[in-house]
This record gives structure tokens, sequence and C-alpha cells, in this order.
């Protein structure tokens, strides 16, 4: 069975093209990343903002081209893909958006975002079959048909809102869930509630879900292998409870040490490099060289490859260049392929 998205050394960049490279900027920078048929994952896309993590998945999706490398799906280029085969991986790669506003019409009731999938995929034969698929799917977030179906749009709660992006998600019986900052415009109660709902779908239903946000702690929660971006480039990957309790690279540090965990074991002393020391020197090896407080010579000259520091752990950092290289440079490699492990948050 062909893997379901593959993303080969894929790179977007946006304004000026390959050629004029001064004034353009690079999305994404030469990724590669597996998404395995063999078994679903849930697996968070982290980084701050503008490292590229909504690129990444426009790609997956085949909703925007690489301009260098390639995206598969299925074993298939999806820039080949005929009608009939996009209209197959549209359905079977769901995404959900952050702002769940933006998919309403305000002057349809919220039965006809329901409805538009039905129809588009030809999801159900008759109006009743219809109707039970709908319930169904709204019952699995936690939604009441009888109090959800005839509103308007603002007539829900933005939690609701949210909640009918997913149920819609589901109508189409996805192999993958696309999540781009599913929750962080709802409240602390509601993302705890969508979250749930999202690892219920990747348990019960068996659907693979990318969860890309900013946010590590909802990540830590939900995800069980992790993929830190930073301008673009993959710096880190590995299972979430390795990479968010013991990072690795300089850049995952900084994020972790961010954000409160409660059971923070280590504390990395390090502090992001002194601006004034590195302000306005370029790199032409590692991104992250300006900012990095332990960077070395070689860091502003070359890009560091993959490394495997452990056996489902990569790194792109040269402090760890007596790990072997990665040949594969396939971030999701080293995912470990247990199948359905206990996320972070549980353990
Ligand atoms: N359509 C576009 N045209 C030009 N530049 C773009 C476009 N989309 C994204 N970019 C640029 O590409 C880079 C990556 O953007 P992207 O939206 O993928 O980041 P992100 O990690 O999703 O950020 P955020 O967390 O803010 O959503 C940014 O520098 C952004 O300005
Ligand atoms: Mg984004």
């Amino acid at each position: 069975m062909p893997n379901l998205i593959q993303v080969q050394n894929a790179s977007k960049i946006y304004g000026g093209g390959l050629i004029k490279r001064s004034d353009a900027t690079i999305a994404v920078d030469k990724v590669t990343f597996t998404l395995s048929d063999e078994y679903p994952t849930i697996t968070a896309i982290a980084g701050e903002s503008g490292s590229g993590k909504t690129t990444l998945s426009l790609l997956m999706m085949g909703q925007i081209s690489p301009d260098a490398g390639q995206v598969l799906y299925r074993g298939r280029d999806i820039a080949k893909l005929n009608n009939e085969e996009r209209t197959i991986m549209r359905r079977e790669v769901q995404p959900i958006y952050q702002d769940p506003y933006a998919a309403y019409n305000p002057f349809y009731r919220v039965d006809h975002v329901l409805q538009m999938p039905i129809k588009r995929f030809r999801l159900a034969r008759t109006k009743a079959e219809a109707t039970r698929v709908i319930e169904n799917s709204m019952e699995m977030v936690g939604l009441r048909p009888a109090e959800t179906l005839g509103r308007f749009p603002h007539q829900l709660s933005g939690g609701q809102r949210q909640r009918l992006m997913v149920a819609r998600a589901l109508l189409c019986k996805p192999q993958v869930i696309m999540a781009d900052e599913p929750v962080s415009m709802v409240d602390a109660s509601l993302r705890a509630t969508i979250l749930a709902s999202l690892r219920k779908l990747n348990s019960e239903l068996g659907i693979s879900i990318i969860y890309i946000t900013h946010d590590l702690t909802t990540a830590y929660q939900i995800a069980e292998n992790i993929i830190i971006m930073y301008s673009g480039c993959v710096v880190e990957s590995g299972a979430v409870n390795q990479v968010i309790r013991s990072p690795k690279h300089p850049y995952t540090k900084l994020l972790i040490s961010s954000i409160p965990l409660p059971d923070k074991s280590k504390k990395w002393g390090g502090q992001e490099a002194d601006e004034t020391q590195n302000k306005g020197r370029k790199s032409t090896g590692c991104r992250f060289a300006n900012r990095c407080p332990v960077a070395m010579d070689i860091c502003w000259k070359e890009k560091p490859p993959l490394y495997t520091t452990d056996p489902d752990r990569a790194v792109a950092c040269f402090r760890y260049d007596d790990s072997p290289v990665m040949e594969s440079l396939d971030v999701a490699a080293v995912f470990s392929r247990k199948g359905k492990a206990q996320p972070g948050a549980t353990q």
C-alpha cells in the first residue's frame, strides 16, 4: 500500500521565484515528510508565526504546487491527478481552519455547510440517509442536532461553529484531517473539548490528524509526534514526549522555555542570543544562527543536515554531528511505528 501523503524535498517560494531569490520568501525549504497509510497518527506541526506551517499544509493538500520537489498522494504526483482522483483526494484529506466563521455563509442556515459535501462527494443516496449521516457526525463531536440545525451561523457559539466544522470534515469519511490552528479562537474549556473530539476521531475512526499550531501546550496534549519548523525548515522531529520534555535543537529549547509545563523536569538555562551581537548578520547556513545562543562558526556557513540523535528523533543542528546523518531526509521516518501510542497528555 503506498503512503498516504509524501512530501519529497519540496520547497515553496513566494515572490521572486527560484531565480530572483533576493526578494523572495522561502516559505518551505526542502521538506521531506511521509504520512503513512499503515496506521493513524496525530502529528503536530509547530513553530512560530511565519515558519511555514500553513504553507506546508497547503502543499500537502495540493492547494498550492511546490516550486521544487514534489508531493504525492497515494503514490501519485498531486499535480498529475485526473479529476476523479483529485475529487477522491479532496474528500479523503479534509481541512479545518482557524476561523470557522469564514466557512459559513451568513445568509444560509448552518445545515448548508453540512449538505454541501454530501452533494459534492455523493455521500448519501436519499434525504433520510443524508440526515442520518449528518446527525451521526454531529453526535461524534458532541453537538446535539436538534439544538444546532436550522440555526444561522451567528446564532451558534464559536465553539459550536468550530465543532460543526469538525463534523463536516467527518461526514466525508476522511483519511486525514488537516487542522490549522483549529482552537486558537475558542476559550480554554472548548479547546479541550475540540481537541478531545479530534483525538477520538483518531482512536475510534482511524483518521490521521495533522495538527498545526504555534502552541506547544496543545501540541503536547493531542499529538504523538511533532515536527518543529523554523523559517521554512524542519529543525527537530520525533515523539512529542521526547521533543517537548527534553528538546535538543536550540530553537525548540527556546520555544519550550516560553511555555508553562507543570512537570517540566529540565529547565533550559540558555537565553536567546544577544540581539545586538548578531543583528543584521546574514547566515548562509543555519537560518537560526543569528538567534542561536550556541551558534558555532560552521552554523553561519553551512546548512545543518538532519541528524538521527535517537531512534525516534531527528535534529538539524551541528551540535549533534556525532550522530548519524539521516539519509532519507524524511522527518517522519523517526516517528514511532508502534501505531496507536498514547499521546503525551496521558503519560
Ligand atoms: N500567499 C503568500 N504570498 C506571499 N508570501 C506568503 C504567502 N503566504 C505565506 N507567505 C509567507 O511565507 C512565510 C510562511 O507563511 P505561513 O503562512 O506558511 O506561516 P505559518 O507558520 O503558517 O504562520 P502563522 O503561525 O502566522 O499562521 C511567511 O513569511 C509568509 O509571509
Ligand atoms: Mg498559518
